[in-house]
This record gives structure tokens, C-alpha cells and sequence, in this order.
């Protein structure tokens, strides 16, 4: 089972996205000789200063030799021993501080070690294994017990097997394997070429990441039908044809019913997976829609809308630079006369997750101003209008000023 990882801030390969230190292992299964050796021969190709390779490691295999694998689980602090005891294998990785070509101290020699473990970890989670790395052990025990020489270092024991029960594990642990995983931003941990300068990766990358790593159903913006308050105000402004754009199209839910309904239908996201995948559902429903990936903020579409649909885009927005941006695009979208139909969160919506934008309709009204006349704005739900339990969203009906 893998986590959900929640901050991504761009799209990263499937392999390091899965990677995560599970503690539910299966004391059952054992890992098999041939799998083992992969995952020792990743770590052995790891890149090292000067091609040192200073790194050495000790396998402890439960199945295939008990004795030294339980003296392993003794030289791990109690904690880690309470779940680390169900992993079949534990892998101890040892370093050299110095260079043998030289005798000179390798301050590179831990570095080195650590991406050869990472490169095990990963060929581990290719073959469909998990794995744990730990700092909590007592050097000195694992020295005297496996016959380590006194001049290496010892830097981690490795737990290696296949994923087990979390209900098998103590309580204390069960919840760290359903929370949610986190980083630093990456404006935090990045400079732009001097120190102290921000660096932030576009927003872009953020969708784009999401698509790539979530099932389209699973987005909590997915909505199989046409939105209820879109679909009403087509209804009460009589409107049924005509040219539309699904701006921030996403899975493509909404292009499909406007097409459905008989518009002519251009859908537009910043996520090129997004793209795709809206494409493939207007392909299986034989709905001739025109996509296109395209930043609202920057875009490059060239023709008018009599309408354009906004459900979740605006509110994507906090920067007053960034609505003036989107005001922009969608002011030379729409000629005088067009609809923009438009959902974002509530204000009075605190749920931490969502987007970081929330309006009234003063906000709304305050934004359009110069350019939409505000035909309508109520409070509404995204998903269900009649689901409780759905972020609290505002929708309104705008009209393009001449
Ligand atoms: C050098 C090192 C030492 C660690 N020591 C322990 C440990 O003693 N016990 C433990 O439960 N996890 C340990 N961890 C696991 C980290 O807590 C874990 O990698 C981190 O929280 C990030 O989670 P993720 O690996 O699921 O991405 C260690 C990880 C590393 C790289
Ligand atoms: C909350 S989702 C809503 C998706 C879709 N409208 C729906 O209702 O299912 C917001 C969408 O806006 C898209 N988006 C975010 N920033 C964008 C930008 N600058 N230009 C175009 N699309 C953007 C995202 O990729 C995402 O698909």
C-alpha cells in the first residue's frame, strides 16, 4: 500500500513518488535470494567521490539464518524493535571514513553511503518490496555482536520485506501509516542561485503532479454530471447553444455535458495529463470537443465564447497580479454580451484543504467590476448542493460589459 503524498509541488517518477516508510511489514513472506541480490546490486552502483564505493553491508535474513538477524533486532532502540521484529530482512550499512587510495579521511564517505542505501530502497520498491531505514540502534552492540571492525561507521539498519497489516502493528504506530505525507515547500529548501534568493516552482507543475499521481475519480473535484448550478443557470438563462469553453477543464466532466447539451465545446487546462485524460473521455463518448493545454494566466486561445465555465479555477488565484492575469484572458475571451459562469470556495469555508483563494460576493463583485456586470452570486456547495458535508462554495453568473 502506498500513501497519498499531499504537498506535491511538480511531477516526480512513479517509483520515487511510492517509495515511503511503511512499518507494517509481513513477518510471513520472505524476501527471495534473487530480489535480494537486485537490491544489493542497486546500492553497489550507487555514484561515490573518486569511484570509493566506501560503503559495506551486513544482510541479516531471518529466513535463511536466524542467529545474527535477531542479533540485529537487539541492537535497535526498543521502538524501532517493536515493528522492525517483523521484518524478514535487515540490512546494516557500514562505512569507510578513509580513502584507500590515499589514506586521507573521506568526508564523503557517509554522503556516498546514504545514496547507496537510497539506490537499494528504490530497487526495493521496484520489485514490489518495501523497506525502512533507521538511525535507531546502538553502534556499539551491532559492533561487538556481528564482528564489525571498530574503525567503520555504522550508519543505518534497513528493514526490507513485504508490506504487512497495519492492524497488525501497535497502536501507537497504525495512524503514522495512514497519515498524510509532507515536505518542505521547495521555496523553502531551494535557492535561486544565492543563497537567500526564492525560488518557486511554478504553479503549473503542481496540477500537473497531481494528475500524474491521483485517479481521475479520486480528485474531490471530480463530478461525473454537470455541475447543479451550472446546469441551472443554463437552464434559467435559456441557454443552449452557442460556443463555450471549459476553462481549467480538469478531468473533462463538464466539456462532455456541454457538449451533450448541444454547445460547441472548447475545454482548455494548465495539466497536459489532465488534457489527455479529458480527451479520452470525449473520445469514448464520441463528443467532439477542441483541447487545449493552456495557462489562463498566459493563454494563447485566440477566439471567442458566447459562454465560459469556471468551476475551480479562479480561486486558484491569491495574488492580486495573477486575478488581474486571468480578468485579462477572460475579458478578451468573452465579446459584450457573454456569460461567464463561475464556482469558486466560499469565504466562510475553513477546511484546510482546498484552494488558497475564498470570495463573497463583495469580493467577486469588487474584482469584476470594471468589465462584468454580476447578474447572480449564491452560496452553494461543490459536489452536491444537497451534500452537507461539501466544501461551501459561491457561484456566480457575470456578464461581459461592452
Ligand atoms: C538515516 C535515517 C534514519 C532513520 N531512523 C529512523 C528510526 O530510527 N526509526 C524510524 O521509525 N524511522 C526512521 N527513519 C525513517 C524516517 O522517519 C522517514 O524516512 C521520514 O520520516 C520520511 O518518511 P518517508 O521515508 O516515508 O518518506 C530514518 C530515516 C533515515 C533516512
Ligand atoms: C479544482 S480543479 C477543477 C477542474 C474542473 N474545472 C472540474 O470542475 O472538474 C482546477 C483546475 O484548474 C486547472 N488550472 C489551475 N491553474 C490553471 C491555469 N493557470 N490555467 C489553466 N488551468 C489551470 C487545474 O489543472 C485543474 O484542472
Amino acid at each position: 500500500m502506498s500513501q497519498q503524498r499531499m504537498n506535491v509541488q511538480a511531477p516526480i517518477e512513479r517509483l520515487l513518488a511510492e517509495r515511503w516508510s511503511t512499518r507494517a511489514f509481513d513477518p510471513d513472506r520472505p524476501v527471495n535470494s534473487e530480489q535480494l541480490a537486485s537490491c544489493l546490486e542497486a546500492a553497489r552502483w550507487a555514484p561515490s567521490c573518486f569511484g570509493a564505493e566506501p560503503w559495506s553491508y551486513i544482510v541479516a535474513d531471518r529466513f535463511t539464518d536466524a542467529a545474527p538477524w535477531q542479533q540485529v533486532v537487539e541492537g535497535l532502540t526498543p521502538k524501532n524493535q517493536l515493528w522492525a521484529k517483523h521484518a524478514p530482512v535487515l540490512i546494516i550499512a557500514v562505512s569507510e571514513p578513509i580513502f584507500s587510495h590515499n589514506g586521507n579521511p573521506n568526508r564523503w564517505a557517509k554522503y556516498d553511503t546514504g545514496q547507496s542505501i537510497i539506490c537499494l530502497c528504490l530497487q526495493a520498491e521496484a520489485l514490489g518490496l518495501v523497506s525502512h531505514q533507521m538511525g535507531g540502534f546502538d553502534p556499539d552492540s551491532l559492533k561487538a555482536n556481528l564482528g564489525i571492525p571498530e574503525t567503520l561507521h555504522v550508519m543505518s539498519v534497513t528493514a526490507l520485506g513485504y508490506a504487512g497489516q497495519t492492524a497488525s502493528l501497535d497502536a501507537d504506530f497504525q495512524p503514522m501509516e495512514t497519515a498524510a505525507r509532507t515536505r518542505k515547500p521547495l521555496s523553502d529548501i531551494v535557492h535561486a542561485g544565492r543563497w537567500g534568493e526564492t525560488y518557486q516552482p511554478p504553479a503549473s507543475a503542481g496540477w500537473e503532479a497531481r494528475y500524474q499521481e491521483t485517479t481521475i475519480e479520486q480528485l474531490p473535484w471530480f463530478y461525473a454530471e454537470l455541475d447543479d448550478d451550472i446546469q441551472q443557470s443554463l437552464d434559467t438563462l435559456h441557454l443552449t447553444s452557442g460556443s463555450a469553453l471549459d476553462l481549467g477543464c480538469g478531468p473533462g466532466t463538464q466539456a462532455l455535458s456541454l457538449a451533450k447539451r448541444g454547445f460547441v465545446v472548447t475545454a482548455s487546462d494548465v495539466s497536459w495529463t489532465a488534457i489527455e485524460s479529458a480527451r479520452k473521455l470525449a473520445v469514448a463518448e464520441q463528443a467532439d470537443i477542441t483541447f487545449h493545454v493552456d495557462n489562463v494566466l498566459n493563454s494563447a486561445l485566440n477566439q471567442q465564447f458566447d459562454l465560459i465555465i469556471d468551476r475551480g479555477v479562479f480561486h486558484c488565484f491569491p495574488e492580486s497580479n495573477d486575478q488581474q492575469a486571468y480578468l485579462d484572458t477572460v475579458g478578451r475571451l468573452l465579446p459584450a454580451g457573454g456569460i461567464l459562469l463561475l464556482k469558486c470556495f466560499h469565504k466562510d469555508e475553513t477546511c484546510e484543504m482546498g484552494p488558497p483563494g475564498r470570495y463573497d460576493e463583495a469580493d467577486i463583485r469588487r474584482f469584476f467590476a470594471d468589465d462584468f456586470e454580476l447578474i447572480e452570486a449564491r452560496s452553494t456547495r461543490f459536489g452536491s448542493p444537497s451534500c452537507a458535508d461539501s466544501p461551501m462554495a459561491l457561484f456566480c453568473v457575470l456578464k461581459r460589459l461592452t
